[in-house]
């Protein structure tokens, strides 16, 4: 069975207490924190920066970061995320001029490197770059907002991904993001993700240990399939 992880995205959390919000979902069993980075430019919103990641660090939190940038240009950013804690750094290939430099910051910034594809990215976007990935997010929903409804596009998408990275012998991680819930989980598990952001699904929920809870149990049938 594959290692399946669970990342919150704090972007659907109650911001007034983030700190205790991030808390509480790690204390119900998340593995990683989803970061969500929006530039109003790249996409049509804003989010936080390298600050608010940093203050998660003060905060106490250790579990891994995992930076999703929806900001153009991403080169810059990239250190500071570093610096403030980042564990992992994905962007957006048409955010950037030139991929492979900005690939390889974010590993020299000794962060885990990631490419995201818009759900009409091709992938060809991975061409080239394969052995620079050490995960590949498939964006579920167009980057821009929480709460919005999984295209289920995405799953041919992660079949595609998840051959890339077999028959590249690689252990990319296959992450999905967006409209990711406990009655679709299994599926996407199934068509090959690995690592799962899940925003309102979690902080949306009365109960976040539940939450996470029941995700886990479809995760366990669809490695038992
Ligand atoms: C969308 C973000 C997602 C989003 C997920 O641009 O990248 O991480 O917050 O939220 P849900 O799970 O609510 O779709
Ligand atoms: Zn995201």
């Amino acid at each position: 069975m594959r290692d399946y992880q669970i990342a919150p995205s704090i972007l659907a959390a109650d911001f007034t207490r983030l700190g205790a919000e991030v808390d509480a979902v790690l204390a119900a069993g998340a593995d990683m924190i989803h970061f969500d980075v929006m530039d109003n430019h790249y996409v049509p919103n804003l989010s936080f920066g390298p600050f608010v990641c940093q203050a998660l660090r003060d905060h106490g939190v250790t579990a891994p970061i995992d930076v999703h940038l929806m900001v153009e240009p991403v080169d810059d950013l990239i250190p500071e995320f570093a610096r403030a804690g980042a564990s992992r750094i994905t962007f957006h290939p048409e955010a950037t001029r030139h991929v492979d430099r900005s690939l390889e910051l974010v590993r020299g910034e000794g962060c885990y490197a990631g490419l995201a594809l818009n759900p009409a990215t091709p992938l060809t976007a991975l061409d080239y770059v394969m052995a620079k990935l050490d995960q590949i997010l498939v964006m579920s929903v167009n980057p821009g907002f929480a709460g919005q409804k999984f295209i289920p596009g995405a799953l041919d998408k992660l079949r595609d991904v998840r051959q890339r990275v077999d028959s590249a012998q690689q252990s990319t991680l296959v992450e999905v993001d967006g409209g990711i819930k406990g009655n679709n989980i299994r599926q996407v598990a199934t068509a090959g993700a690995d690592t799962f952001v899940a925003g309102s699904a979690i902080f949306g929920a009365d109960h976040y240990a539940r939450a996470v809870s029941a995700m886990r149990d479809e995760l366990a049938e669809a490695g038992r399939a």
